[in-house]
């Protein structure tokens, strides 16, 4: 019992109320401002055009508000959310945790290189677990089990063994809580455990929220953070009424339920009014013609490192921790022909997280679906890189699926470019297999077939071409060319000292403009 109130993290437990008013007292958000979020490069947007700017700071400002967001901050709705996902939003606390993967024995003999060994998903929750600040791993272990299904998860014979093991743990060390590293337990099979450990029990889902949370700066983020938890505080809910008996007796008044449906339709409310604004911003992007490449890829990747490398973008930090960029945030580049793009930095993808958790990101990804090239970053150095791959392509396909309306003739990914990151950690060998971008975002390796690559693409995807032009040297044409075109180089005519030879990328349509203009 001591230990229990020591965790504070309990809120449904009845014999745990007292620990629950400890929660409500220390309840706030621990904000950490200035990592991501920070749109373009400014001086981009400052040098070369006044519409880009406006774009640029309206983009932020709805990065950074959206409506009231004052309906977030509620106490009575974080009073429910932290009973169901036994988590309270001071991430400040200290945890030792003492994580649980479990997995059926059978599935470990799989050799496919798509598959994740259990070893491989202990590492996954670890690296979960370090992602807050102030978690600590107390000890981890992976558990062989018949079935995942079982109503208790684990037999009586594998429960006894683990009770004795966190009774071994307590005298050893401190332990706050339990993660069992299984997307989501159902509310029957939290309270079992915790009975038996005495520990409050957490699952992946209430893990990964809470990093969300810790991650959530911009509006767009947090709203999507905060819908994310709504499905899981229902699942549970109605587990819990329909396991519930008079003893254990938990339920949502109705007045908590209340709370519920008015957070969830204010929050619609407030994203419909986002995506809105992003489909304008979206829009205005493609009137702009700028060339677009989604930077995707499997959490800690090293997507925003490479957008780093190739832009030289100060204002981004990669962090070695999971789901660092919750929001889609544009950086301006530039191609070798000196044609500006942008990149889109986007949601880092994972895999067993359950699919309503990854659904609230989904809109982010829209922008993704709808760019012209997508560069798909992945940790070559990963011992699962081939299954964290197959994930990201399969989800890549069902999105583009989605936002084609269900219609599959029209759901058409962009170009691919398969970006092979993290090689400063690998073998030659390991290298030569692979094949494709061999990179290394960090040493700033590999970067410059890569940036060929990218080139060739997006003038292929967008109708651009090379090509030269003469004109008279110093004259309203090539003003013109400049504002309107890429401008690779320019040398003196040698036939014609009054003119000049220009070579620019330009689309058709600019180059028709040019010829009504000047022709
Ligand atoms: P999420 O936002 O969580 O999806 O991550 P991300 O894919 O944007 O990864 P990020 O760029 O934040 O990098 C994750 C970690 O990997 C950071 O600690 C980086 O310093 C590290 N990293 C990135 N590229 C390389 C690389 O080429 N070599 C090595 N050794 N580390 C790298």
């Amino acid at each position: 019992m001591k230990c229990l109130r020591a965790a504070l993290h309990v809120a449904w437990l009845p014999q745990l109320r007292p620990a629950t008013t400890q929660i409500l007292a220390r309840l706030k958000y621990t904000q950490h401002q200035g990592v991501k979020g920070i749109r373009s490069r400014k001086s981009f947007y400052e040098a070369q055009m006044q519409a880009g700017q406006q774009e640029d700071s309206e983009e932020r400002s709805m990065a950074m508000s959206s409506g009231d967001m004052r309906f977030l901050d509620d106490r009575a709705y974080d009073e429910v959310a932290g009973g169901a996902m036994r988590i309270s939003r001071d991430v400040a606390t200290a945890q030792h945790v003492f994580i649980l993967q479990p997995y059926v024995k059978w599935s470990a003999k799989r050799t496919t290189p798509n598959d994740v060994r259990p070893d491989d998903q202990l590492i996954e929750a670890t690296a979960l677990i370090h992602s807050l600040p102030n978690w600590q791993v107390a000890r981890a272990l992976k558990v062989p089990l018949e079935s995942l299904e079982r109503k208790t998860l684990f037999g009586s014979g594998k429960l006894t063994e683990l009770k004795q093991l966190i009774a071994q743990l307590r005298e050893e060390r401190h332990i706050s809580c339990v993660f069992v590293s299984k997307g989501t337990l159902s509310f029957a099979q939290k309270q079992f455990l915790e009975s038996e450990f005495q520990l409050p029990v957490l699952d992946r889902y209430s893990v990964v929220i809470q990093i969300l949370r810790l991650h959530a700066t911009t509006a767009e983020a947090r709203l999507q953070v905060a819908m994310a938890e709504l499905p899981y505080i229902w699942a549970q809910a109605k587990d819990a009424s329909a396991t519930q008996t008079r003893r254990q007796g938990y339920s949502l008044s109705d007045l908590q339920k209340e709370i519920l449906r008015t957070r969830e339709r204010k929050l619609r409310a407030e994203l419909d009014a986002v995506r809105r604004q992003r489909q304008l911003l979206r829009q205005k992007r493609k009137q702009q013609n700028y060339p677009i490449a989604a930077v995707v890829g499997y959490t800690n990747a090293g997507k925003t490192s490479l957008i780093k490398a190739l832009t030289v973008e100060d204002s981004l930090q990669p962090r070695n921790q999971l789901f660092a960029t919750l929001d889609v945030t544009a950086h301006a580049g530039s191609l070798p022909c000196n044609l500006q793009l942008i990149y889109m930095d986007t949601v880092g993808f994972m895999s067993d997280l359950p699919t309503g958790l990854f659904e609230c990101f989904v809109a982010t990804l829209e922008d993704a679906m709808l760019a012209d090239i997508i560069i798909h970053v992945q940790d070559l150095s990963h011992p699962c890189h081939a299954a964290q791959r197959a994930h990201v392509e399969s989800t890549l396909r069902s999105l583009a699926f989605s936002v084609a309306g269900g219609d599959s003739s029209a759901s058409q990914l962009p170009p691919i470019i398969n970006v092979y990151n993290k090689c400063d950690l690998v073998t030659p060998q390991a290298q030569t297999a692979a094949g494709g971008h061999l990179i290394s975002a960090r040493a700033q390796s590999g970067l410059e077939p890569l940036l060929m690559d990218i080139e060739e693409q997006i003038l292929n995807v967008t109708g651009r071409r090379k090509l030269q032009v003469r004109v008279p040297s110093g004259g309203p044409e090539m003003a013109w060319l400049y504002k309107n075109a890429a401008v690779v180089n320019t040398k003196a005519d040698e036939q014609n000292s009054e003119k000049i030879l220009m070579r620019v990328v330009i689309s058709q349509r600019t180059l028709d403009q040019f010829k009504r203009q000047f022709c």
